[in-house]
């Protein structure tokens, strides 16, 4: 009963967003968190291999080479919890870093449940690692790890991969700021942040030439055919990504090739898209290197650390809860 509760409130919650986002006055929008059903997730795994994009691969070089590291300027005991985990992979690096030092408790919070079942099978047989995943938003998770630990227990929050760049710089603030009210002083995040290269590099990382990318934009609209019963025909939109010089990001939208009406049923929704309007999918911000302490100081951190990739360049950045 309660599975079945929980599953007719999550696709309402999907249908009132999709009907909310797609008609906002202007630029129509579909959020990017919803990009990631079961095959959305195996296609970004398959971007994570491309040549093209160099992100994935930066971060967990870092990890591999600076875990021990990192793990050696944070406080004991801690217990560690990444947001939005993933498959795990990169992940292990931190874990067998520290589990090499103590008994170590690994939460990874994660709206997707492939994501973690593959994340719990992954780092679950890591000695002296123990795994309790949480199928919950974000800072919801968050704060139910915050509470179950105990008086002497610091956290360490893995926030990876530059999810970070999926909000606007003003809501990453915010989000910070929310993340470090649930923390306790000496409390540590590790943020990832893709840094600003040449426009023509970020481009091609979010159009590569196979069209997984293209593919994986386009599934948002199958998976609101298949979930919500839509009719977006798949053949009448094009994959598009763009920089934005002022805002320092790349935008990835879906072009509608043609005039066409399109009906979504779950969201008592019908509208009208022009030829060459677009939905705008999801923004992915680049950071320069220099600004992340200003980001740690306006939301309650000190910047302890900073790893950068010379090969791709990324950043990995120790925070510190004040
Ligand atoms: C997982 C949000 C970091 O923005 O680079 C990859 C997602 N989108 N290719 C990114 C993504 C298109 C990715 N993040």
């Amino acid at each position: 009963m309660a599975t079945a509760y929980l599953a007719v409130r999550l696709v309402s919650e999907f249908a009132a967003e999709v009907r909310a986002s797609l008609t906002k006055p202007g630029q129509r929008e579909l959020p990017s968190k919803y990009l990631y059903d079961e095959v959305g997730s195996a296609l970004f795994e398959t971007i994570c291999v491309l040549p093209e994009y160099g992100l994935t691969r930066a971060d967990a070089r870092l990890l591999e080479k600076y875990s021990g590291e990192i793990v050696g300027r944070l406080p004991s005991p801690i217990r560690v919890a990444e947001l939005g985990s993933g498959s795990g992979k990169k992940t292990r690096w931190i874990l067998e870093a520290l589990s090499r030092r103590q008994k170590t408790y690994y939460y990874p919070i994660e709206i997707s449940p492939s994501a973690l079942a593959a994340c719990a099978k992954e780092l679950g047989q890591i000695d002296l690692v123990s795994v309790v995943g949480h199928e919950q938003p974000y800072l919801e998770g968050l704060r139910t790890v915050a509470e179950g630990r105990g008086e002497q227990d610091h956290l360490l929050v893995l926030f990876l991969g530059s999810t970070i760049g999926n909000f606007d710089r003003d809501a990453g603030d915010e989000f910070l700021q929310e993340m470090r009210a649930i923390l306790r002083p000496g409390d540590a995040l590790l943020l990832g942040t893709d840094l600003e290269k040449s426009v023509e590099l970020q481009l091609l990382a979010y159009n590569d030439p196979a069209g997984v990318t293209a593919a994986f934009n386009l599934n948002l609209l199958a998976r609101i055919n298949r979930e919500l019963g839509a009719d977006f025909d798949l053949a009448g939109f094009q994959h598009e990504a763009r920089w934005s010089s002022a805002e320092r990001r790349i935008e990835m939208h879906l072009r509608s090739t043609r005039r066409q009406t399109v009906h979504v049923p779950a969201a008592n929704l019908r509208f009208m898209l022009d030829e060459d309007e677009t939905i705008w999918t999801e923004s992915s911000h680049k950071y320069k290197a220099e600004e992340i302490a200003g980001m740690a100081a306006r939301t309650g951190f000190r910047c302890d650390g900073q790893w950068i990739d010379r090969e791709w360049p990324f950043a990995q950045n120790l925070l510190i809860a004040e």
